[in-house]
């Protein structure tokens, strides 16, 4: 959104309307957890009922009305005449605003200048951290902690609410099966639970227990809903799926964000069997608001609402305002329909008064729920954004979970850990990414404001920075050559990089995405190592004759067939953020024992995306390739070059074949499946333990495989653990071809194992 962002700002009517804005709600009452702001609710009502009564017409829509701050326009507030359209009432909440200042100011303009003296509510895209910036959510992922991505999003609040934000665009939660949409990196992968512990995790840590608090955000589950399984992986693109899948696959993270109190959801681009998300009255009234009795705050994506018109769904702003309202959707981010076509709408009866009351009373029941009415300015203390942003232990965290996210595919002849004692003297740490002065490189688009004069792109470790000084410090002899992308061709670019590899005994070869190849708008046709590097692999290991480390930075799981023929080890390392550096010493040396697993399949090739560990089974499953009248391929087999849940060690774990503690269950009954688990090898380390079931014989056909339940246990040298895992009838419930949720009773298998293909398996029965 950000590039385009001014050129869209254009288009809108900036000058026509009102308002104020955005609200939100809260799950709360339904979520439960938060008895705090349960008994805030309650006083909140007659206060919002209060201020709702005096509100006209204009001031109503002006608080549905949401436009983007200086990340669009620049930062001079007065001049982007942004205060003039906050003073006449036009607008009711900002969104990616960085300048501290002008957010007083327009705090100051709101509270103190507009009649009814509403404060504005600042939202921000807080997506891998705000000023500390951590490794992509894609990454955090693999690292199967949702306790510690729930620290990373409770630094991120902090540094946010410190900085003036009231409210971050996060969670996004969408599931997707395709490594060519660009989002991938924002998301958490292709498994609905684990996409779902991680939704909750986030919320919570973006929340904590008590929104007014100025060290929390109000989190957004975005999109709603189905926005990774646009067509061809191509960004914004038509999505069509049943409701069956929908409920199955795609909707589970977005319950779970909603029952974790996330205060806020976002419309989706997409449209979704033929209606666009915004406009998609099923799913924002009768599930989410209705089956899932969530009470909060719906936002429109970046001008979806004013998208519909462009969708072909409405005629104009007026229908386009009646359509979004009509559905269930609230504030209209950054397009200016509501300004344009509410009133209209109002006028010729497509709105109702109630149904605008409605929507005003959540972005009002938001604001007060934040604590702003109370002291607008509670998150704008220079003081305390002084003594919060970049605070050390917020780096310590950033390090602890770019080491934890990476994910080891390869290690052939136990090459890492880096060995002082062993046969290689001389590395050599090349490629476009070894030393990278791009800081976005080892980030994402994701991470706005960054260059501008409120951040700090020096922040960066770089991978050379960090490992030259401390491989040198073990003995190691080692040169860096950075290869530049932007060289007139290939060959100047690599040039420099293979002659150092050749020279050396052991190349570190870092290679991968660009940070800017991720995120919005981002979406790819070819999934291969970009830019010639696989070229580049082959001349600069002489064919995979010396020995290499793979250093992989990406933010999809991408192809590189090559490398995994011929090079020894292969790190994921996704993009690490601000400790990229820090963080490969630790896996690299040893310090720390690699223990991330794929939260996404490694497919072989792209021509069998989409492929997902959760298939159905087909009527005809392929053994081997070359079987002919079986669901296959001529040219490739069907499996993925890594699986979902796939990441090694430097040491090795056995498990036991896992036991059942009874053969059969009833309903009300618990099943628990136990697995004993020992590591084999020299050194501790850590593994995810994983538990899946499949439904042998059901209404519908079921996967072949879902994940139940993850423990990821620390283990000395020969040290054993057995892990239990706790199954209800309600695991083994989905929603069948009458779209009801039931389990069906009879025979089913359970899995447990290291990653998704490599896992033992026993029965058990389900008698109703
Ligand atoms: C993106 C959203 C984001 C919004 C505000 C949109 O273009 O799709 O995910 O929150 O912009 O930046």
């Amino acid at each position: 959104m950000l590039l385009s962002g001014k050129a869209r700002l254009r288009t809108v009517d900036f000058g026509l309307s009102t308002s104020h804005f955005a609200l939100l709600t809260l799950l709360l009452i339904s979520a439960g957890s938060l008895s705090a702001q349960k008994t805030s609710v309650q006083n909140i009502e007659p206060r919002v009922e209060a201020l709702l009564a005096r509100m006209t017409v204009d001031e109503k829509i002006g608080q549905l009305t949401q436009m983007p701050g200086d990340i669009s326009t620049g930062t001079d507030v007065a001049k982007d005449d942004l205060l003039n359209q906050i003073r006449s009432g036009k607008i009711g909440s900002i969104l990616s605003h960085t300048n501290f200042q002008n957010k007083i100011t327009m705090q100051r303009v709101a509270t103190r200048e507009t009649r009814l003296g509403i404060p504005i509510i600042f939202g921000f895209d807080v997506i891998h951290g705000y000023k500390t910036i951590f490794p992509i959510p894609l990454a955090q992922a693999a690292s199967w902690e949702p306790d510690m991505i729930e620290r990373i999003e409770r630094i991120a609040a902090e540094e946010a609410a410190a900085d003036g934000q009231h409210w971050t665009f996060a969670p996004m939660v969408d599931i997707s099966h395709d490594p060519r949409w660009g989002r991938n990196m924002e998301a958490a992968g292709e498994d609905p639970y684990l996409g779902s512990r991680i939704a909750a995790a986030r919320v919570r840590g973006f929340q904590g227990n008590d929104l007014s608090a100025n060290n929390t955000l109000a989190a957004c589950a975005k999109h709603f809903a189905g926005y990774g399984f646009v067509e061809a992986g191509r960004e914004y693109n038509t999505v069509d799926v049943s409701e069956q899948r929908l409920r199955e696959l795609i909707l589970p993270p977005f319950q779970a964000a909603a029952d974790a109190g996330s205060a806020t959801f976002m419309n989706a681009f997409n449209t979704i069997n033929g209606t666009p998300a915004s406009m998609h009255k099923h799913l924002v009234t009768d599930i989410l608001r209705g089956e899932w009795t969530w009470k909060g705050l719906v936002v429109s994506d970046w001008n979806s609402f004013g998208e519909v018109i462009i969708h072909g769904a409405a005629a104009d702003e007026e229908e386009a305002s009646a359509k979004c309202i009509g559905a269930g959707s609230d504030m209209d981010m950054a397009g200016g329909t509501f300004l344009k076509g509410m009133k209209k709408a109002l006028d010729n009866g497509k709105v109702t008064n109630a149904q605008l009351d409605e929507a005003v009373r959540r972005v009002l029941r938001l604001k007060y729920m934040l604590g702003l009415f109370d002291d607008p300015f509670k998150y704008l203390d220079a003081r305390r954004r002084e003594a919060t942003l970049f605070k050390p232990e917020f780096r310590q965290t950033a390090r602890e979970a770019a080491a934890k996210s990476m994910v080891l595919l390869k290690n052939d002849g136990g090459l890492l850990p880096l060995n002082p004692s062993g046969p290689f003297k001389k590395i050599a740490i090349v490629g476009p990414y070894a030393d990278s002065r791009s800081h976005k490189d080892y980030m994402s688009f994701w991470t706005l404001g960054i260059g501008t004069p409120n951040y700090d792109s020096t922040q960066v470790i770089t991978p050379a920075m960090a490992l030259k000084p401390a491989l040198e410090a073990l003995g190691f002899e080692v040169t860096v050559v950075q290869s530049d992308l932007s060289a007139a061709s290939d060959e100047a670019a690599y040039s420099l990089s293979i002659q150092a590899a050749r020279e050396a005994d052991l190349v570190i070869a870092c290679v991968g995405e660009r940070g800017l190849d991720c995120g919005e708008s981002r979406s790819v046709s070819d999934i291969n190592l970009p830019r010639g590097q696989e070229r580049f692999l082959r001349i600069a290991t002489s064919n995979g004759a010396k020995p290499t480390v793979m250093v992989l930075f990406n933010s999809r799981p991408l192809t590189f067939a090559w490398a995994n023929e011929n090079i020894e080890s292969i790190l994921v390392a996704w993009q690490p953020g601000y400790e990229t550096g820090n963080a490969l010493v630790d896996i690299l040396t040893g310090k720390v024992n690699p223990g991330g697993k794929l939260p996404v399949t490694f497919p072989r090739s792209l021509g069998q995306v989409p492929l997902y560990y959760n298939a159905l089974n087909t009527g005809r499953p392929q053994e081997r390739q070359g079987q002919m009248w079986t669901s296959g391929y001529l040219d490739s087999p069907t499996t993925p070059a890594y699986p979902f849940g796939f990441g090694m060690s430097y040491t090795t774990f056995a498990y036991d074949a896992p036991k059942v503690n009874k053969s059969k269950i009833k309903a009300g009954e618990t099943l628990e499946v136990s697995v004993t688990v020992t590591n084999t090898g020299k050194i501790a380390g850590s593994e995810t333990v994983q538990c899946y079931i499949r439904d042998l014989v059901a209404d519908i056909a079921r996967p072949v495989k879902e994940l139940k339940g993850f423990e990821k246990i620390n283990l000395a040298p020969g040290e054993k653990r057995t892990v239990v895992f706790k199954l209800t009838e309600n695991d083994l419930a989905y929603w069948n071809g009458d779209l009801t949720r039931k389990a069906d009773s009879g025979k089913f298998k359970v899995f447990t194992g290291g990653n998704s293909r490599d896992v033992q398996e026993t029965e058990f029965l389900l008698e109703k």
